[in-house]
This record gives C-alpha cells, structure tokens and sequence, in this order.
C-alpha cells in the first residue's frame, strides 16, 4: 500500500500563503518525479482555503484535497459549521475528525466524533480519526485502553475498509518536537492494526498513519515502522521543502 502523506495547515496562512503553499507542493511533484510513486500527498488547509487550494491542486489531478472538521448535521441552521456535503461539493476527498486540539480545546467527544464521521461517509469522504493519549496517560500506562476507547467510540457503523484512515496521534508529541520512538510508535500501530483486523474483514488494508512532529530528519525512520502507512504533518506541512522532504523520506 502507498504511503499517505498528508498536510495538516491547522489554522495558518492569508489566501496568499495558501496559494504559495499550494503552487510549491505541485511545482515539487512535478521537479521530483516519481514521489508520487511511493505516496499520496493531501493537503488539509483551513476551509476559507479550500477553494483556492482546489484550483491549484485540480489539473493536476495527483494532490488530494481534504478538510480539518465537518459539521455532524447534513445543513441548514448551524451558524458556523461547514457540512460534509460542501466539502465533498468543494473538491474534497478526505477530512480529518477528532484531531485531539478539537478534543481539547472544542471539548469533542469520540460520540460526536462518529456522528460527524457518519455524515462524512454519507456524502462519500474518506474520514481521518484521529487517536492518541495524553503524557499523563502514557505515565500511567494507560496509553493503549485510552486509544481503543477512543477508537471503538469514534467509528459510526458506516465506516468500512474503504473509507476510514486512522492517525495515532500521541498528544504530547504533537506540535512539541517530541516524537515517539519508533519502538512506541510499532507497538501503538501493531496494537491498533490488530484492533482493526479482529474488526473489520480486511482490517490490515486500512492505513494507519502517525503523526507528531513529524520532520523530514525523522521520518525515514518513523515510515519504515510495521504498519506505519503514512503521516499526518502539522508544522512541517507550512513548508514546501519540510513537507517534501518527509513525502522522499516515505
Ligand atoms: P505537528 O502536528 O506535526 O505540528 O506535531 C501534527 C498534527 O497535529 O496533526
């Protein structure tokens, strides 16, 4: 299976900085020929964004576009959320759910994560669900009961083989500059990949990505972990060659 790397922009950037960003990472697939052999590039502005990064990525056709959050309601009165249906109708392809700085900072419970991730698989996006425990949990050792709850809470019935990807986010790793090791990260992965195997035929074609500081000095090594099939790049996606750079190392 292709590697997925994807570009998680959080809250960054003007309309021009997108664009720029945008043009960058196209330019980069073209002068590098042949990235796209080993890995899928998506990239997950901010919504505001989004189509401007669509008219970027689209000729092409080789640069998937995905988006951080959707509503869990299809549409009408909700004063500031944005629907699957308008991302999916906006050129997306993916959307990342259950990012742990929307868990924390927007108190988003795995249950409503799956009410989204169902309304996402309803309009035919591929759901990123993100897991992954906090430092206090992994003091505790609780790391592995934390990041199965949250997995068997956030996946609605609708999720298949086909439409989910699951990104093991440790907290404490996530925009610090602390990376797991890459024996924490196997054994996370294994643990999850094992989860998804006991429930879904085919469980192992589902891809787990990692990410947490995720840098291009790091990420050979963290890519070539068993069942570490892509990553999820906050920081290091702001920049054409950081971003490039982890999508050679795949
Ligand atoms: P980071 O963010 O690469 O800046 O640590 C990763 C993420 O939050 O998806």
């Amino acid at each position: 299976m292709k590697k997925l790397i994807a570009g998680n922009w959080k809250m960054n950037g003007t309309v021009q900085e997108a664009r720029d960003l945008a043009l960058g990472v196209v330019d980069a697939v073209d002068e590098a020929g042949g990235v796209l052999e080993k890995c899928e590039l998506l990239l997950c502005p901010p919504f505001i964004h989004i189509s401007v990064v669509q008219e970027i990525v689209s000729p092409s056709g080789n640069i998937l576009l995905g988006a951080q959050d959707c509503a869990k309601e299809e549409n009408g009165a909700y004063t500031g959320d944005v629907s699957a249906e308008m991302l999916k109708d906006a050129g997306c392809f993916y959307v990342i759910l259950g990012h742990s700085e929307r868990r924390s900072y927007h108190f988003e419970t795995s249950l409503l994560v799956s009410e989204k991730a169902k309304k996402a698989h309803q309009a035919g996006l591929t759901t990123i669900i993100c897991v992954g425990e906090t430092e206090d949990d992994r003091a505790t050792g609780i790391e592995k009961e934390i990041v199965l709850s949250q997995l068997e809470e956030s996946l609605p019935s609708s999720a298949s083989v086909e439409n989910i990807v699951i990104a093991y986010e440790p907290v404490w790793a996530i925009g610090t500059g602390k990376t797991a090791t890459p024996e924490d990260v196997g054994a996370m992965h294994n643990f999850i990949r094992e989860k998804l195997s006991g429930h879904f035929d085919h469980g192992e074609k589902i891809r787990i990505l990692y990410g947490g500081s995720m840098k291009p000095d790091n990420a050979g090594a963290l890519l070539a972990v068993p069942h570490v099939d892509g990553g999820l790049i906050g920081g290091a996606s702001l920049d054409v060659n950081s971003f490039m750079g982890i999508a050679s190392a795949a």
